[in-house]
């Protein structure tokens, strides 16, 4: 887990994919859970948690929405799996917000899984996709 003083998640060229919609999605998306850092210690923590995590979700499912349709428009042949792997940062979400309003673990859980998935799959999954978009975009 990131040191307190800094974001969980800084942003930087490793995550910078050279598409805008899905850069400034992307960026959103940091935003919303380096805010549920912020809420750790809130006394009322468990509100705080909820309300973020209800927007960082609703954010992310139309984000994963605009990238699968992108996929689809481009033709990229990976998508299938692709979208799997959004369908199982849903689920994953979900549990681990079941579990963390009971629970101190699974919000640190919960935030490093977040931290994790995003870093990896943008840097890896995303990338590949942008970068099969442009090499199509160059023929
Ligand atoms: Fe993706
Ligand atoms: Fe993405």
């Amino acid at each position: 887990m990131a040191a307190r003083n800094r974001p969980l998640i800084e942003w930087d060229d490793a995550l910078t994919l050279g598409d805008e919609t899905i850069d400034r999605q992307h960026k959103r998306l940091v935003e919303l859970i380096n805010q549920m850092d912020d809420n750790r210690d809130a006394p009322d923590r468990e509100m705080q948690v909820m309300r973020c995590i209800t927007c960082m979700y609703l954010h992310a499912k139309e984000h994963f929405w605009d990238e699968e349709a992108f996929m689809a428009r481009v033709g990229y042949p990976d998508r299938d799996r692709h979208a799997e792997l959004h369908r199982q940062f849903v689920r994953r979400t979900h549990e681990l917000t079941d579990c963390c309003l009971t629970d101190d673990a699974p919000y640190i859980e919960l935030l490093d899984f977040l931290v994790a998935w995003f870093k990896d799959h943008v840097a890896t999954e995303d990338l590949r996709l942008v970068a099969f978009a442009k090499g199509r975009d160059a023929c």
